[in-house]
């Protein structure tokens, strides 16, 4: 544990522990009975390190942060043509259980709000209503990392008071969104909704959409990465309902929010957060925990926008290493902007050498895009008649069979010297 991460942690929860701001759902009657004092905060690294403070094994109800898994279910299980077909991907302007669909399609305006995760739920596979449920909760239960169970309570008290919902399922019907029956549609909904998790299995959801689809405490792929890329643009935009711009522009981050008074959000590739308070405002967002994620993307740098890779620090060092060879040692992560750097360097310099090589030893990370232009930088010198080696020990950064035609790679700088010495 970092002593001072968790110090962070925890002066932020204190920070905001005093706020008494908003009301706790009753719309649905047993959510009404829950203690509006609790307070979690809980954070999973991308490495699957957890930090958590107050009351972060607390269980509530998921509510509407079931709505992007169980999309990410569904584009993972039918594919996004099929989803396409029946659910958008544009923000709605509109209520979370507004009664509309979008004006031209007929098709909910995207899977954030509840026509479009009914429709969703009508998308998930399987011979009958309990089949499709247990398929829903295995799925979410890698995501979380246990086995997660349903509040019959508050599922029983949403099912017998849920009118608004039935209303969405029917005209979904109508307009030929629904296949099935929709009160079974709508059961496996309500349980849903009802699933009970805690504010750290929220950070494990979100971090294993934040690992690209794989659950960082078990190594367990739930999903893939084009799904996760597809589920966060759509919490991106329509995550926090009406006020998804004011959040993306405080917050900067992939959300979602419930009644139940969780939140969650998602740093790709760094980290998840779940934060429970249930006292909502009136978009029905938790008040502290709304505040609390702006504390925190604010505290700790986490806005999405920033720009945390300065492309500039791609190149550590520059080396010569004999008449006209230069060494150029690559470092962090290499992505477009990072490889173009590098690239448009060497082509700077390339009046004043005759070998160019990249050292890869100290690159974390590179994505295929970067792979292909340091492969392609062979090509580019070789027409100002120059050469280009790349030099990486293990093949972890340009691993065979990854796009790399045309790089000609060795293990060692020594050894890529003497090909630059024999040419
Ligand atoms: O459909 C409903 O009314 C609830 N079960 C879920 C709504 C919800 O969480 C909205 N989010 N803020």
């Amino acid at each position: 544990m970092s002593v001072l991460v968790q110090k962070y942690l925890d002066e932020i929860r204190a920070e905001h522990a005093d706020i008494t701001d908003g009301a706790v759902a009753h719309y649905i009657p047993e959510l009404a009975s829950v203690d509006p004092s609790s307070f979690g905060l809980s954070l999973e690294l991308s490495d699957g390190y957890v930090y958590e403070t107050g009351d972060s094994a607390v269980e509530f109800t998921i509510q509407s942060i079931s709505k992007p898994f169980t999309y990410a279910l569904v584009l993972d299980q039918v594919g996004a043509d099929a989803v396409d077909t029946k659910i958008g991907v544009e923000p709605s302007g509109e209520p979370f259980n507004e009664i509309s669909v979008d004006n031209q399609t007929k098709t909910p305006k995207n899977a954030m709000i509840n026509a479009g995760a009914i429709a969703a739920v009508s998308l998930i596979p399987g011979a009958d209503p309990a089949e499709r449920f247990d398929r829903l909760l295995d799925f979410y239960s890698v995501c979380a990392g246990r086995r997660l169970d349903v509040d019959e309570e508050v599922y029983r008290s949403e099912k017998t008071t849920g009118s608004r919902n039935r209303a969405i399922a029917y005209m979904l019907q109508s307009f030929g969104v629904l296949d099935g029956d929709p009160d079974e549609v709508l059961d496996v909904y309500f349980r849903q909704c009802a699933i009970k998790v805690t504010s750290s299995d929220l950070a494990c959801m979100a971090s294993t959409l934040a690992r690209g689809g794989v659950n960082p405490g078990s190594g367990i792929r739930a999903m893939s990465p084009a799904v996760v890329q597809r589920t966060l643009s759509v919490m991106m935009t329509c995550g926090m309902y009406d006020a998804t711009g004011m959040w993306a522009t405080t917050v900067g981050m992939p959300a979602k929010s419930g009644v139940g008074g969780g939140i969650i959000a998602v740093l790709p590739s760094q980290l998840g957060i779940g934060v429970y308070s249930p006292p909502l405002d009136r978009n029905g967002n938790s008040v502290r925990g709304l505040r609390a994620c702006q504390s925190l993307s604010a505290q700790l740098g986490l806005h999405v926008m920033s720009v945390t890779r300065e492309s500039r620090s791609t190149i550590r060092a520059t080396h010569d290493i004999a008449p006209g060879v230069r060494v150029y040692e690559l470092h962090g992560d290499l992505l477009f902007a990072g490889a173009e750097r590098a690239l448009r360097t060497v082509e700077h310099d390339s009046d004043g050498i005759d070998v160019a090589i990249l050292e890869l030893s100290r690159v974390d990370d590179i994505n295929d895009v970067a792979r292909r232009m340091l492969a392609g930088m062979r090509e580019s010198l070789e027409r100002a008649g120059k050469e280009g080696y790349l030099v990486d020990p293990d093949r972890r950064v340009m691993p065979t069979g990854r796009p790399s035609a045309g790089a000609v790679i060795f293990p060692t700088v020594d050894e890529a010297l003497r090909a630059a010495r024999d040419r």
